[in-house]
């Protein structure tokens, strides 16, 4: 594969999974196309031949491995994570209201979204419906109105003139998007509307009656190459599905049929404590299925390297003092290695020589981050991965402008130089001596 097809297909995975569930999905329908077969939770597995698996939690976490014909007991596997979701708009249960002779829908904020950026912006819904056909049967549904439906203006600065100045935005009454005009002031039927764009999206479906839902906003605006001669990837959700891509096409692509296991949580953006997060039994149960051994599971689990990607904070020209001075990471500069004497990064010296040793076989630039001591700075699911199931652990990531924007600035260059990093790791032997870093 080409370092241009690379990033076409990860910009249009992006484009097309506007929440977890469809990041999830799609990311199941990439490894299907390469064999991999889907295990359900609810099933009796039985012994697993070698080969590809999946498994997913909710919809929206979910965890690949590939196992080789020397079995899980007394090894070592290759893991990685990075998390599906994003900072977004959740709509409430019940959102309609009428406000001005205009429909507007109520919102939460979904994690630590920046949320200027969401103003004027050409938004459209997508998430999960929860329905029940008329024979009783109830299914869960993925819809995606992929069209701008709603908008929330800013308010003009004739009306606002403090507007360019330091502004509070108020996430109950301010955020609150249009959706078009109230004709004749009632509002109208919201799961009616649901229940016509899930007939319209899915064939077969008639007379769905809408039980709950799980619905986001999003940009409608596609991720694209930016930059005088493209050097730069500009989009929604790059933390994280820049990440998740790039580790599940290193998962495919390695030439290697050794132990490796990518798993992808939901929910790492609001705490990770949810049944498919990383606060929560999901990659733990799996590893108990796999090697039902108390002793054999600790023993190597206790050998391998958790590679956790999340993206990091490139250096801003225009706020550079926000760095510290030694630790100054840039786009298209190579995956950055992050730290925290607090461990809200999980890197130790023996991950991050392990991950030093592996980006300089794959003939890739790495770059070090911690935080300025005087600002809190981010966690991610490094540390709580490590502290579930006691694995050593890396946390890494891809350098990153406008982080929790509703867009976001990569390099180019850094999400192919992750995919050789891990293309790299994922085909390691076991009796390679870069495994001595951890021991
Ligand atoms: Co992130």
């Amino acid at each position: 594969m080409k370092q241009s097809e690379f990033v076409d297909n990860l910009l249009g995975f992006i484009g097309s999974s506007p929440t977890a569930f469809h990041a999830a999905g799609n990311i199941s329908d990439l490894l299907r196309a390469r064999g991999f077969r889907e295990l359900h939770y609810q099933q009796n597995w039985g012994p697993l031949s070698p080969g590809g698996y999946f498994v997913r939690s909710n919809d929206s976490s979910l965890i690949a491995f590939r196992l080789s014909g020397e079995g899980l007991n007394d090894t070592i596997v290759r893991m990685a994570g990075a998390h599906t979701d994003s900072p977004a708009l959740k709509i409430k249960p019940s959102p309609v209201q009428v406000n001005s002779a205009l429909l507007q829908l109520g919102v939460e904020t979904y994690g630590g979204a920046l949320l200027a950026p969401w103003f004027d912006r050409d938004l459209s819904m997508a998430g999960r419906l929860t329905w029940r056909a008329p024979d009783g049967l109830v299914r869960n549904t993925l819809i995606d109105f992929g069209r701008p439906v709603a908008v929330i203006p800013s308010l003009a600065i004739h009306l606002d003139k403090e507007a360019n100045d330091r502004k509070p935005v108020n996430k109950q009454t301010d955020m609150m998007p249009i959706l078009g005009p109230a004709d004749g002031g009632a509002p109208p039927d919201w799961k009616g509307i649901l229940a016509q764009q899930l007939t319209r999206e899915h064939e077969g479906i008639s007379e769905p009656e809408i039980l709950a839902h799980e619905l986001f906003l999003y940009d409608w605006q596609p991720p694209a190459r930016l930059g005088l001669n493209n050097e730069f990837i500009t989009g929604a959700r790059l933390d994280n599905l820049l990440s998740c891509y790039t580790l599940i096409r290193g998962l495919i692509e390695a030439e290697s049929d050794c132990n490796c296991l990518v798993v992808l949580n939901d929910h790492e953006e609001i705490g990770s404590l949810s049944s498919g997060g990383a606060r929560g039994p999901f990659l733990r149960s799996i590893l108990e299925r796999l090697i039902p051994d108390h002793e054999r599971r600790h023993r190597c689990v206790s050998r391998s390297l958790f590679i956790s990607a999340d993206n990091a904070h490139a250096v801003h020209p225009n706020f550079a003092d926000r760095h510290d001075k030694g630790h100054l990471p840039a786009m298209n500069g190579g995956p950055v290695i992050k730290y925290s004497a607090n461990h809200r990064y999980a890197t130790t010296s023996r991950s991050a020589s392990f991950f030093k040793i592996l980006s300089g076989r794959a003939g890739v630039p790495v770059q070090e981050f911690v935080m300025r001591s005087d600002l809190a700075g981010g966690s991610t699911l490094g540390p709580v991965t490590a502290g579930e199931i006691g694995v050593q652990t890396v946390d890494v990531g891809i350098a990153t402008l406008a982080m929790h924007s509703i867009r976001e600035l990569a390099g180019r260059d850094d999400g192919w130089h992750l995919f050789q990093v891990m293309k790299t790791f994922f085909a390691l032997e076991t009796d390679d001596k870069i495994w001595q870093c951890l021991t």
